[in-house]
């Protein structure tokens, strides 16, 4: 059928044409972002999930929302590197200038850039962020990240408050910071929360991240709640299947939904990535067959190789690549690192060093102690089609991977 008037989305971030299964969320934060207003309390929220549910779906919901709700939002991505206080400290600054801009606040804000430099200048590479107005030394830099965050949110929830509004802020791939600055962003939102002042964030990350937050989760869970995004009940994955198909007088048929259902287990991305392959393929023309599901399988599946799968797997080195397959050979589910350690004919301990690189390239978490699983749905089956052949050996540990590059 006509290419054009596809309504599938597979993509990082990308808008489903039906967002199905996330009233509650949308709900919840909704609920928060009015209560603040009216000052009182509104809790965060941070989402964990794995790749390709619809997390970062979520947080350009909420911005939608938060704007719709007269707040000001700015957008921040964690990278590997981890840093997340220079990051805030340039998002706070586009916020502060913002509601100066559009609210003339004029001396108010001009004291709060004045905290956000002092705030700036303590972190290593903060004197990059260029702010025009003499530092303002006392509430946010004692050196102390937690102490400092806590001044710094009280300055900018201060000037909110006072114009009526309030900020939201969005931190993607959250799972990337340290355990000290995420108990520093705990704090710094604790103490805007005590004085009822409006500041929010949605947080999202891979499963580690609330491993991460476990230990100071009494604490965290005072200002945030931990929402699980997964996967979508049966349901809810045919629904978002079939609204958009329907809103263009397309119906699929339901051996069609029940295929898809059965390949993709629900999950949001893979959801996308079939159903745009089927609509594709299918002869219609206003019908998506079982047929046309099973035609369109290699080229879905060729698709999410190329755009979803391989790029995590860039910068492995040939010992990770065997890690990560190995895994996948203890099948779907989390994997005990010492059988995977077997697998590769090794001890468990040897094997430390990639197990750690593999984690710290957000490619696998440990859900529990001793046990390894893939941050990414399916990644099992996808390693096993990028290196069919796993030969339990030493040798087979140290030779270069055969990767095939077809189905
Ligand atoms: N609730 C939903 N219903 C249908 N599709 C969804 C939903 N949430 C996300 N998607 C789709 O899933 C894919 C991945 O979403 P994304 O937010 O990038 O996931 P994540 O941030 O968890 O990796 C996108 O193609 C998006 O259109
Ligand atoms: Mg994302």
């Amino acid at each position: 059928m006509d290419a054009v008037s596809n309504p599938y989305s597979p993509g990082a971030g990308a808008r489903p044409p039906a967002l199905v299964g996330r009233d509650e969320l949308i709900d919840a934060m909704d609920v928060s972002l009015q209560r603040l207003l009216k000052g009182r309390n509104g809790r965060s929220q941070m989402l964990t999930g794995r790749r390709g549910v619809g997390k970062t779906v979520m947080l350009n919901e909420f911005e939608i929302l938060a704007e719709s709700r007269g707040f000001f939002h700015e957008h921040l991505e964690v990278s590997e590197d981890g840093d997340l206080a220079l990051r805030l400290a340039a998002a706070v600054r586009r916020v502060l200038l913002a509601m100066d801009a559009r609210k003339r606040i004029g001396e108010r804000v001009t004291r709060a850039l004045g905290v956000l430099k002092a705030f700036s200048l303590c972190l290593p590479n903060g004197p990059e962020i260029y702010i025009d107005v003499d530092a303002v030394f006392g509430p946010a830099d004692s050196g102390h990240l937690a102490t400092d965050l806590s001044g710094l949110f009280v300055e900018l929830g201060e000037v909110a408050r006072d114009h009526g509004t309030g900020v939201l802020l969005t931190i993607d791939e959250l799972h990337y910071v340290s355990r000290l600055v995420l108990d520093a962003l705990v704090t710094g939102l604790h103490r805007a929360a005590q004085l009822q002042l409006p500041i929010i964030v949605a947080g999202a990350g891979l499963p580690s991240l609330a491993t991460l937050t476990g230990e100071a989760k009494s604490y965290a869970q005072r200002v945030f709640t931990f929402p699980i995004v997964g996967s979508l009940a049966p349901s809810q994955a045919r629904e978002a299947l079939t609204v958009p198909a329907a809103d263009d007088g397309v119906h699929w048929d339901e051996g069609a939904l029940d295929e898809v259902l059965r390949l993709t287990d629900g999950y949001p991305y893979f959801l996308q990535e079939f159903a745009k392959q089927a609509w594709n393929i299918a002869a219609g023309p206003d019908r998506i067959t079982e047929q046309d599901v099973r035609w369109s399988l290699p080229i879905a599946t060729a698709e999410l190789d190329d755009g979803f799968f391989r790029v995590r797997t860039g910068r492995t080195t040939d010992a990770e690549r065997m890690y990560l397959r190995a895994i996948a050979e203890c099948g779907p589910g989390p994997a005990r690192s010492g059988e995977v350690a077997k697998l590769l004919g090794k001890a468990s301990t040897a094997l430390g060093p990639t197990r750690d690189s593999v984690i710290k390239k957000a490619l696998c978490y440990s859900p529990r102690y001793g046990e390894v699983d893939f941050t990414v749905p399916m990644f099992d089956a996808f390693m096993k089609r990028w290196i069919p052949d796993f030969t339990v050996s030493s040798e087979t540990y140290s030779r270069e991977p055969v990767i095939v590059e077809t189905l």
